[in-house]
């Protein structure tokens, strides 16, 4: 059995009197894939970002490889070893991208920042081809570039410093359909490699099918059901589930069914 590589145990925030996270527990094996969904403003985001370390917890713990970083950074060392366990990719990565900055700049700027004193030249070929970029889009910038390619990139810099964990916020949400595939199947290509952990923020439970090994399920700021995805979505035992599940426009979709999870949840 693989180790717990990220723990979560008892995560609160709230904004006024907004519980955005509310008690959320949960632990991600080494090179495991845990799956959050939720309908908008059930705190996924909130959560993500406090296990980044964008945003502060009231209370409860996240450990990664079984250190603390629930605290603020203690300088600048400290920052940057947190910043190489928990990597995140954003849904869109163009505002996370330098508009003035190539691919191969970017890469080059985080490999200096995380290994100052090396000859990065043979890494960063390594992380194109690994994210399936050619050499050819080294010299690209992100204007030049689709935004699968960019996504690629952001993928990249993210594997750029070795994380154990990548934090995937709706990573593939603004992508047509068949990019996300090739995007999906590129993730998990880079997971069987790697082995580092993932997890998987999305609205999308075809996503959640695709490449998820467990699931939570969020509402208000709780978790209202988790398990292995196969037997979450096969058999909900939640009632919120099931609304999330029935809301899936797919062939003898029904809205009367809709309706009647609706009326289950008051
Ligand atoms: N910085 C903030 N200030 C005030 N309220 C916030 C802040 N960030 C989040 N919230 C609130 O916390 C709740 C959870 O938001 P969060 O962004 O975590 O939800 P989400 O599940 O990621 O939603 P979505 O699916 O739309 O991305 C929402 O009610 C939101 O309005
Ligand atoms: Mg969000």
């Amino acid at each position: 059995m693989p180790d717990d590589v990220l723990e979560v145990t008892g995560l609160h925030r709230a904004y006024g009197h907004v519980r955005a996270v509310d008690d959320v527990s949960f632990t991600l094996r080494e090179g495991g894939s845990l799956g959050i969904v939720g309908e908008s403003g059930s705190g996924k985001t909130t959560t993500a970002r406090i296990i980044v370390g964008l945003e502060r917890a009231d209370a409860g713990q996240v450990l990664v490889q079984g250190r603390d970083r629930t605290g603020a950074a203690r300088g600048r060392a400290q920052r940057l070893a947190r910043a190489r366990e928990v990597q995140m990719v954003f849904q869109d990565p163009y505002l996370s991208l330098d508009p003035r900055t190539s691919v191969e700049a970017v890469l080059r700027e985080t490999l200096r920042l995380h290994f100052p004193g090396a000859d990065h030249t043979r890494r960063v070929r390594e992380l194109l081809d690994q994210v399936g970029l050619g050499t050819r889009a080294a010299d690209a910038l992100p204007r030049q570039l689709s935004g699968g390619q960019r996504q690629r990139v952001a993928i990249a810099r993210a594997l750029a410093v070795e994380p154990a964990v990548l934090v995937l916020d709706e990573a593939v949400a603004a992508l047509d359909v068949s990019v996300q595939a090739q995007i999906l199947n590129l993730l998990a290509d880079i997971r069987e490699q790697t082995a580092i952990g993932y997890l998987f923020i999305t609205h999308d439970l075809g996503v959640v099918r695709c490449v998820t090994d467990d699931v939570i399920v969020m509402r208000h700021g709780g978790i209202v059901e988790a398990g292995p995805t196969a037997s979450v979505l096969a058999a909900p035992e939640h009632p919120y589930t099931r609304l999330l599940l029935e809301s899936v426009p797919r062939p003898g979709w029904d809205p009367d069914r809709i309706a009647a999870a609706r009326r289950a949840l008051r």
